[in-house]
C-alpha cells in the first residue's frame, strides 16, 4: 500500500475525486487543510479520512508553518504527496523534502498562466483552448515536470466562471489517474520530464473547428 497525503485549502473536489476513484494499492493516509473551515475537511472526516488542519495563521512565518506542516505530513509516512487547492507558496525546503513524490494540479496549460486567474487570464488573451496540468513540483511555482494535460475549448461566451466548470471536469479525470499512475509506478522523471505512453502522433486538434 502506498500511502497518499492530500494537502488542501477549500472544497476539495480534486481531493474527492481521487478518494473516489479507490485507486488500487493506495491508502489515503489523510487529508490536510491549512484553513480551517476548509469544505474538503468536514467531507474526507465524513467518510472516515483521517483529517488535520495546520492554520499557517499561528506562524510567524512560511518556513515555520513548512517546517510544522512537513512533520505532520511525515507522521503518516507518505509516499505520495498530493496538493489539491493547496493555496499556499512553498518554501524551496519544503519542496526538495518531496522531490519526485509531491504532485500539484494547475488550472491552465501550463507554462502559460502561471499562479492565479487563469481562466479569466485565458479569455483576456484570446486563447481558443485552455485546460490543466498535472505536474510535479519543484521550488519554482507552477513548474516541474509535467505529467498531463487535458485541453477544453474556450467559447466566445465564456465567463471565468463557464470556462473553469469545463476546465475542472478535466480535472477530476486526469487528477485520479495521474495519481494512479504514480502509485502503479509508472511515473520516472528522466532529465527532469516524465515520459509518457506512445500516442497517435496522426491526430491533432484545431480549435474552432475548421468543419
Ligand atoms: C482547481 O481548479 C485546481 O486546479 C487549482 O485549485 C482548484 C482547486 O479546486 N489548483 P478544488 O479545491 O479541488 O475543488
Amino acid at each position: 500500500m502506498k500511502n497518499i497525503v492530500i494537502l488542501i485549502s477549500g472544497r476539495g473536489s480534486n481531493m474527492q475525486a481521487i478518494v473516489e476513484a479507490q485507486i488500487p494499492g493506495a491508502r489515503i493516509a489523510a487529508v490536510i487543510s491549512n484553513r480551517p473551515g476548509a469544505a474538503g475537511l468536514a467531507w474526507a472526516a465524513e467518510r472516515g479520512v483521517p483529517t488535520a488542519t495546520l492554520d499557517h495563521k499561528a506562524f510567524a512565518s512560511r518556513e515555520a508553518f513548512d517546517v510544522a506542516l512537513a512533520e505532520l505530513i511525515d507522521g503518516y509516512a507518505p509516499d505520495l504527496v498530493v496538493l489539491a487547492g493547496f493555496m499556499r507558496i512553498l518554501t524551496p525546503d519544503f519542496t526538495r523534502r518531496y522531490e519526485g513524490r509531491m504532485l500539484n494540479i494547475h488550472p491552465s496549460l501550463l507554462p502559460a498562466f502561471t499562479g492565479l486567474h487563469t481562466h479569466q487570464r485565458a479569455i483576456d488573451m484570446g486563447c481558443k483552448v485552455a485546460g490543466c496540468t498535472v505536474h510535479f513540483v519543484t521550488a519554482d511555482l507552477d513548474h516541474g515536470p509535467i505529467v498531463a494535460q487535458g485541453v477544453v475549448p474556450v467559447q466566445d461566451d465564456d465567463s471565468e466562471d463557464t470556462l473553469a466548470a469545463r476546465v475542472l471536469k478535466i480535472e477530476h479525470q486526469m487528477y485520479p489517474e495521474a495519481v494512479r499512475r504514480f502509485v502503479a509506478g509508472e511515473l520516472a522523471i528522466v532529465d527532469g520530464r516524465v515520459k509518457g505512453r506512445a500516442q497517435d502522433a496522426t491526430q491533432w486538434l484545431i480549435s474552432p473547428s475548421l468543419n
